[in-house]
């Protein structure tokens, strides 16, 4: 199954149709990738941007010898290879990466977010993770998101606002990152944004309907309507846009690190910011700021097939997930059944749907409650799993597993909904350092909040709004200095120990069966990278199969009805960016959005 040229054309100039749920049918419809728009922006200044402009067109990975880097727009893009090309390694060019991707797609990442970064390190050929995830407000409470009668709030009433802003974890986790594995100096890594920052940058397409259809929200606060909607009026694509309060931001922590970010002015911003939000004041205070810590945590590994996927444990469910249902899928011989097999898919969503079972009742944030983190992805555990996928149909009814527990504790299913934003980069450098991170801001444009040229996360809503069921607490419930769960899963897979493919996505809870999916592609069913990209998306995380709207995806349809599956048509804007590492390197960017990949 391939995305015809047709398909292709209209992902490129920005065609898409379907609606879904607010925000999320925002997301999906606005206007994509227009590679077209991008690449003439772009042709006069860096030929290589235009390149692999066209080689993301034409539906072929862009290939290199010594490093590559693929992100979500040229521009971050550029700033990351730039850094790449001077000798820099993988985790010097994502500080670039990120500072430009804050400017020029503010409503997915930036440092009012947080981040996990997987890396594989080519001296020492261990794989470890660096958890930058948000943090709960030390005075928060679990029913911050509760009614005075201990009923959910409604999402958005929760998400715009201060309340749902958790301690961001982005500059954090980029000065973690340079002061372990970097080599570049740290003010240098900030020019580019900087000079996009004070010089003005073009509004891309995507960001500009972005902006139109969140037009009543992003007016609720002086700082982000004044910036987003100049005169009333959203910014139109094309348009110019400086962001002096974000460069000022950047020479601060460019001169200080990290504490320039966290404490003094910028920290000041941001607290009055989030406790000023008229109708929806937060709770974040200095003390959160001044006491946020990066976490290195070790990878999460499982096998597949000849590989082994590694990525982010708790307090993300991404690589347990992705690690889930892949361990079942092992059981089964996709390759044999081929991509347009029904039964492939009938496998891999109920593969999924068993995997977001567990999900559901035993993930979260492993430093507040006991998670059976070994035993959700012990291999006899997934084989067990396996076999209820041994019939011809849907399963009729998925419940939680009983994976071995460290230490025991029973919990109640979850209740939390999540929007997909984020964006994915993926990294290697000259030296064979791999670098997969994913970074986010959760909602489009987050709480809406600004603070000192920056949009603020509403990461706590990642939380389950509900803290009990039938009086048994859910394991996502919202506590103080805790980590919501996340669905991010960048990942590193390996072959015989050495690296092989980077790849990640944004997408909420989708981003899982985004990643598994372009696992199983090029794995598989032997797809190059750009190919396992643009394949058309089915992602099953609850029941309903979602197949991608446009795409041949929805020629399985009816088979997987008459299988039993619920099945719904619908946009699906992953933004995979993935660099397969062999004889030499091949990176992809996906076709639903504006990002390329580039080499050296
Ligand atoms: N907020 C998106 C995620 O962490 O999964």
């Amino acid at each position: 199954m391939r995305y015809s040229a047709v398909v292709l054309g209209m992902l490129a100039a920005g065609a898409s149709a379907g609606a879904a749920m607010a925000q999320e049918a925002a997301d999906a419809v606005a206007p994509e990738g227009a590679a077209a728009t991008v690449a003439a922006e772009f042709s006069d200044i860096s030929p290589e941007v235009a390149a692999a402009l066209q080689a993301k067109a034409a539906g072929t990975p862009v290939q290199a010898d010594n490093w590559m880097v693929a992100a979500a727009n040229p521009h971050a893009v550029a700033a990351g290879a730039k850094v790449l090309k001077a000798g820099g390694t993988a985790a010097d060019a994502m500080v670039a990466v990120q500072s430009v991707l804050g400017l020029v797609e503010p409503q997915s990442s930036g440092l009012g977010g947080g981040a996990f970064l997987v890396w594989y390190d080519a001296k020492t050929g261990e794989v470890t993770t660096l958890d930058g995830r948000e943090t709960a407000p030390l005075a928060a409470t679990p029913r911050l998101f509760q009614d005075e009668n201990g009923e959910p709030m409604k999402f958005f009433d929760a998400v715009v606002g201060g309340r749902s802003v958790g301690t961001p974890g982005t500059p954090a986790l980029m000065e973690a990152a340079h002061r372990r594995w970097g080599q570049a100096n740290w003010p240098s890594l900030f020019e580019d944004a900087i000079a996009l920052a004070d010089g003005g940058f073009s509004v891309s397409p995507r960001l500009a309907g972005l902006i139109e259809r969140d037009a009543d929200r992003l007016s609720r606060w002086p700082e982000t309507a004044a910036y987003f909607l100049p005169g009333g009026t959203p910014l139109a694509e094309g348009a110019t846009l400086t962001n002096p309060a974000y460069g000022d931001t950047l020479r601060h922590i460019a001169r200080d690190g990290a504490q320039g970010f966290y404490t003094g002015p910028v920290a000041e911003a941001i607290t009055s910011a989030v406790r000023g939000a008229e109708g929806n004041p937060g709770l974040l205070s200095a003390m959160d700021l001044a006491l946020y810590q990066v976490k290195e945590r070790p990878a999460v590994c499982v096998t597949y097939r000849a590989f082994e996927a590694c990525g982010m444990g708790p307090p993300s469910s991404g690589a347990l997930t992705v690690g889930q249902i892949l361990g079942m899928l092992g059981n089964y011989d996709l390759a044999a059944l081929g991509a347009d097999n029904p039964e492939a898919w009938r496998l891999i969503g109920d593969a999924s749907r068993l995997a977001f079972a567990d999900r559901g009742r035993y993930m979260a944030d492993s430093d507040f409650v006991p998670m059976p983190t070994k035993g959700l992805v012990a291999q006899d555990y997934l084989a067990d799993r396996a076999n209820l996928l041994s019939g011809d149909d849907a399963l009729p009814e998925v419940a939680p597993g009983n994976p071995a527990f460290d230490h025991a504790l029973n919990f109640a299913d979850d209740e939390s909904i999540e929007f997909p934003s984020t964006s994915h980069i993926s990294i290697v450098d000259q030296y064979g350092n791999v670098l997969s991170m994913t970074t986010t801001i959760e909602n489009g444009f987050g709480s809406r909040v600004m603070a000192a040229g920056f949009l603020l996360n509403n990461e706590l809503t990642d939380f389950s709004f509900r803290t009990h069921r039938d009086g048994v607490p859910i394991a996502n419930r919202l506590e103080p200095g805790k980590r919501p769960r996340s669905s991010m899963a960048p990942t590193i897979v390996l072959k015989d120990g050495k690296p092989a493919l980077a790849v990640g996505s944004p997408g909420g809870s989708r981003i899982i069966g985004y990643v598994a999916k372009t696992i199983v592609a090029w794995a598989d069913w032997g797809m190059d990278v750009q190919q396992a990209v643009g394949l058309p998306h089915l992602v099953n995380r609850f029941g309903t199969y979602d197949l991608e709207a446009g795409t041949e995806a929805t020629a399985l349809e009816q088979p997987l009805s008459e299988m039993g599956f619920e099945v719904n048509t619908r946009d699906l804007t992953s933004g995979l960016h993935v660099i397969e590492i062999g004889e030499g390197l091949k990176g992809a960017a996906d076709p639903r959005r504006e990002g390329i990949a580039l080499g050296g």
